[in-house]
């Protein structure tokens, strides 16, 4: 595997390869890596002739009040997960060399980006795919491939591709889970014990919801109220929204006629954990 730090020697790697008629699959990350993101290296790895992932916790996406100086870092064994998951390069840039004195210039996200997380971490969505068209235009790849979990991450940067008419394939992977249904997350990291199993919350409430659904209930204010409910009955557990919007424009509704996105958002303490769910009538 083959590492570069210098924005620029990635850049002509990556032009080298294009030359030669050769492709490219890219997973971006902020790293602490887990099955959640090896699993998008896995959809990746057969797509393309060189996979590149891209570690970079990126100062651009966090809020001055968020958690950019805690959030969990294992460099070392990041790397030797990458290996094992068949990367061929890894790049892991620094926030000087992404950012140097004098950067200025932001790609602004549409009205995706302003309902759930970016409703409570404002200009959030501007730094995800600002990085993100930096990477695409360093990494230069013929697909990307990003996580379900982060469902209005995806959503906002298929618009950004489209927009700007990227070439670039983007593709989502399914949400990995622990065992007991827990999304894998880096976060997940910073829970004590009682947070982590207070945490099923999110991942039973979605399960509760859907089976509502499949009972035959499409009233959106029950749905919401009985997913709020049971995510309260956590005395741990701080709700900072539970939403279902339509799937494809994030926009309200108050009847379920067609395929909808269920969305958590919730603290245990300093930590911030998000799921989801697309409930279908
Ligand atoms: P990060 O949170 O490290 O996630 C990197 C990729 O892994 C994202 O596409 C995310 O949706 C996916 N992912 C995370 N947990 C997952 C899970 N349990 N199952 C499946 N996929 C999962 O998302 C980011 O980094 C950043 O915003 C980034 C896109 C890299 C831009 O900085």
């Amino acid at each position: 595997m083959q590492r570069f730090t210098d924005p620029a020697a990635l850049q002509a790697w990556a032009q080298a390869v294009r030359a030669r008629g050769e492709t490219i699959g890219f997973v971006p990350t902020m790293g602490y890596l887990h099955d959640g993101h090896i699993s998008l290296m896995h959809i990746a790895r057969p797509q393309c002739d060189h996979l590149v992932v891209s570690i970079f916790v990126n100062p651009l996406q966090f809020g001055p009040d968020e958690d950019l100086d805690r959030y969990p870092r294992d460099e070392s064994g990041d790397q030797a997960r990458c290996v094992d998951a068949g990367v061929d390069v890894l790049f892991f840039p620094t926030p000087p060399t992404m950012y140097p004195d004098g950067f200025q210039t932001r790609v602004k996200a549409g009205p995706l980006a302003s309902p759930l997380c970016g409703a409570s971490r404002q200009g959030h969505f501007d730094g995800v795919v600002t990085v993100v068209l930096k990477l695409f235009n360093l990494v230069q790849p013929h697909v990307a491939v990003f996580g379900a979990k982060d469902y209005q991450q995806f959503q906002v940067i298929d618009a950004m591709v489209r927009d700007l008419n990227l070439p670039v394939v983007i593709q989502a992977g399914p949400i990995v889970r622990e065992p007991d249904g827990l999304a894998m997350s880096s976060r997940n990291a910073h829970l004590t014990d009682d947070q982590r199993q207070q945490a099923l919350c999110l991942s039973q409430g979605l399960n509760r919801c859907e089976a509502l659904v499949a009972d035959g209930e499409f009233d959106v204010a029950r749905i919401l109220a009985a997913a709020r409910a049971f995510v309260s009955q956590q005395p741990l557990a701080d709700i900072d929204y539970i939403e279902l919007l339509d799937a494809e424009h994030l926009t309200p509704i108050d009847w379920l006629q067609r395929p909808a996105v269920l969305a958590f958002a919730v603290r245990f303490g300093a930590t911030r954990l998000i799921d989801n769910r697309i409930l279908s009538p």
